[in-house]
């Protein structure tokens, strides 16, 4: 297919039609779409229509050729613009000029806190995206954290669903004023890799409309989202790619979304389901795909010629045909038709810097000193210490390989190890362990030997050193932080926590700075002065590591999922397998809407980091609640506002959180849900004030029985903090409906 000379055609076709008919409607950008749209369908056949939702190469869809009526083309992935791939099958076509930005991993910006930086993020992520020319870019992931074994965690953003429908809507809003369509993932329900295909959720309403559906329902009804990608397993035992309560009740429904269901890649199964139950696009069904290498061609896709014929047969209604093409015409007409788009850019100084802000903003520094006799070692004064070794297979890997559909060919990468090396001068390092390559489906097995020598070479060096950076945690390889397979332990792979603790035995002035997309267990954590989170950061990892570790920008990541101490605390693992992983057929989310804090709060489990956690090199000093009346009607609202100071040596920012709880309700309600939350920035001494609006919706729970939000009269209680478990200040009121 050559997309040079396609245009061409596309625009001799359009000029043919303008002279005959004097500017067809559909043609004139100066029309309401949804003018364009009937237009266009008025003049196309059944087989046009139809030929619109379904693929005619891996991550390409048809237009309308007789109409030059563009084709849409599609690219991964959440953090990045992955590299092109070949027309019929997975491999890569070896392009030269396909070298992007990786932006640091979902759960990184998530980590931020700071939805303006999200708006950055979709700003630069969808420049790239049109400077390859992409229609749709497929991101982002907002799957609910439900368990840290999940291998996809590192593409979406964290447990919390409103922190989660925050951190979204700029993101896409930035990304679409491009002209390039968000593909928000994947709805719903893909909490885990083990069994994606096929396991059949069983989940309550309450937990859908609480926890899992919120940040796709805000990516449509804020986010203006263009399409949404239908995830792989099942619900209540129909796919969820073509589910009539997914697709037609709530989303094209209660939602009022007008754009486009597009299958994860392979994700569809039936004809008269996909037809039926809001399919619009078909991607990714065999020819070589997911499942399995195959001569099956795209008309042999489920919307193929098995739904021609159905349409041809009576079995499809019209209005049903005539839908699904107007919301693939419509997203022609907003991205590939779209003649005031900005031609975009690629790996520009201000994307690397917009990439840099995230990583540094998003790093959590989980531990520094314990406050009593242990002191914190961070942060590093550039020549306090004369042999600083670096230990860790992270230092020098390129974290961007791997991982599945999210992997990207990046133009520069500052590995860990150079960031350092430029920050600190000569610093010496070593690989302490062996990880092997990132591959789909595959681990490379590592002989004992060569880890014994590594560890050994590691130990050595350490004991001669005056200070040890640890870079480890997990990688892009399969089972570990990757698609299609889940985590098999919540500990650090590659003997890691042995090494760790080799290290500490040597050398007590020790850093350990864990990358990672997931909660790891960490049994050395009491030993070890100081640990730091940094998640997958992309093109910049080591400066914007160096310039967090030295204290050149102050952390101010907040965790957005909780750590728990082991791996039965979680809720998904603190009930039978069926809850977690199923039982490959089954699985059943027994902990209901107690997901993440909400489960830890309520049932009073210590976690061994708390969501909403991070520390900075300066303290936060909060205020005295104060609350503009003790009684709120279902018609009103009352301002919450609290002072917050700085009262360090250096400038730091602050998340502060706000959490609401119902006192007593006649269904079973979460301790306290995030609410509110707003990042501010703060000068040694500085005080400012935050105000936080309360009103009636963020009462709500969702009422299954009557199928409605609803919030029951009585008295609540509104908390402040730095984290979920560290709060600040408390106040009640009275909710009169
Ligand atoms: C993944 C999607 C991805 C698609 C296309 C699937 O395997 O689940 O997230 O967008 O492939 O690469």
């Amino acid at each position: 297919m050559n997309r040079f000379l396609l245009p061409c055609i596309f625009a001799f076709a359009a000029a043919g039609l303008q002279a005959q008919e004097n500017k067809p409607v559909y043609l004139d950008d100066s029309q309401p779409i949804e003018v364009r749209v009937q237009d266009a369908l008025s003049r196309m056949t059944v087989e046009e229509k139809a030929r619109l939702s379904y693929a005619q190469g891996k991550f390409s869809s048809p237009g309308c050729p007789r109409l030059g009526i563009p084709e849409l083309w599609y690219s991964d992935g959440p953090h990045g613009v992955r590299a092109e791939i070949n027309w019929n099958d997975w491999g890569y076509a070896g392009w030269t000029n396909d070298s992007c930005t990786a932006f640091p991993a979902l759960t990184c910006l998530a980590a931020t806190w700071n939805p303006e930086l999200s708006g950055k993020y979709g700003k630069a992520i969808g420049e790239e995206a049109r400077y390859r020319e992409k229609d749709v870019l497929l991101g982002p992931g907002v799957n609910i954290y439900r368990t840290p074994l999940n291998g996809r965690n590192f593409e979406y953003m964290g447990e919390d669903p409103f922190l989660a429908a925050e951190m979204c809507v700029p993101y896409i809003q930035e990304l679409q004023r491009n002209g390039v369509a968000a593909s928000v993932k994947h709805y719903a329900l893909n909490n885990q890799e083990i069994w994606r295909g096929h396991i059949d959720v069983e989940v309550s309403d309450r937990a859908l409309y609480e926890i899992y559906l919120p940040a796709f329902k805000a990516a449509v009804t804020r986010g203006g989202a263009w399409t949404i990608m239908g995830s792989y397993n099942k619900l209540r035992g129909t796919h969820a790619t073509h589910h009539k309560l997914l697709n037609n009740d709530i989303l094209k429904g209660e939602w009022k979304f007008d754009g486009c269901v597009v299958t994860d890649w392979g994700a569809a199964h039936d004809t008269y389901e996909a037809a039926m139950y809001g399919l619009d696009l078909e991607m990714g069904s065999y020819t070589n795909g997911l499942t399995s290498e195959s001569e099956f061609g795209y008309d042999d896709y489920y919307l193929g010629k098995a739904y021609l014929k159905m349409i041809k047969e009576g079995k499809i209604p019209m209005e049903v045909v005539d839908d699904k093409a107007a919301r693939v015409l419509r997203l022609i007409f907003r991205t590939s038709m779209n003649r005031n788009k900005p031609f975009g850019s690629i790996a520009t100084p201000e994307h690397y810097r917009t990439a840099y802000e995230v990583a540094t903003e998003g790093t959590v520094l989980l531990k520094n000193g314990n406050g009593k006799r242990q002191k914190g070692l961070l942060p590093i004064q550039p020549r306090a210490y004369k042999r600083i070794l670096v230990v860790g297979d992270n230092a020098v890997r390129n974290l961007m390989q791997g991982g599945g559909s999210s992997e990207l060919k990046v133009k520069d990468f500052i590995s860990p190890l150079q960031g350092l090396r430029e920050k600190f001068g000569n610093v010496e390092y070593a690989q302490g362990y062996a990880a092997g390559r990132p591959m789909y489906g595959h681990v490379d097995e590592i002989p004992l030997s060569v880890m014994d020598s590594l560890r050994e070479d590691a130990v050595r060096k350490a004991a001669d050193a005056d200070l040890v950076i640890y870079v480890g945690g997990l990688n892009k390889n399969h089972l570990q932080d990757c698609e299609a397979g889940d985590r098999v332990s919540y500990h650090l792979p590659f003997g890691q926590d042995e090494l760790i603790q080799a290290l500490f035995e040597v050398n007590k002035n020790m850093v350990v700075v864990l990358m990672s997309g997931n909660a790891v267990a960490m049994p050395w954590l009491d030993e070890i002065p100081s640990v730091v989170q940094t998640w997958y950061l992309g093109t910049m990892t080591g400066k914007a590591l160096a310039d967090v570790l030295s204290g050149d920008v102050n952390p101010s990541g907040k965790l957005p999922f909780t750590f728990p101490a082991k791996i039965e605390d979680c809720p998904a693992h603190a009930f039978d397998a069926l809850c977690y992983p199923g039982d490959s057929i089954k699985e059943i989310y027994r902990e209901d809407i107690l997901v993440g804090y909400r489960w830890y709060d309520t049932k009073n489990v210590e976690p061994l980091f708390p969501f909403g956690y991070g520390l900075s090199y300066t303290a936060f000093e909060y205020g005295k609640l104060k609350l503009s009346s003790d009684e709120m009607n279902a018609s009103g609202s009352i301002q919450l506002s609290c002072t917050v100071k700085n009262v360090g040596d250096v400038a730091g920012k602050e998340v502060v959180q706000l959490y609401v709880g119902d006192e007593k309700c006649s269904v079973l309600r979460p301790l306290k849900e995030l609410k509110g939350f707003q990042k501010i920035s703060l000068q040694p001494g500085e005080e400012k004030s935050v105000t936080f609006t309360i009103t009636p919706d963020m009462l709500e729970f969702f009422d299954d029985k009557r199928h409605e939000w609803c919030a029951e009269p009585g008295k609540f209680k509104l908390y402040v903090g730095a984290s979920s478990s560290d709060i600040r200040g408390i106040r009640e009121f009275v909710y009169n409906k």
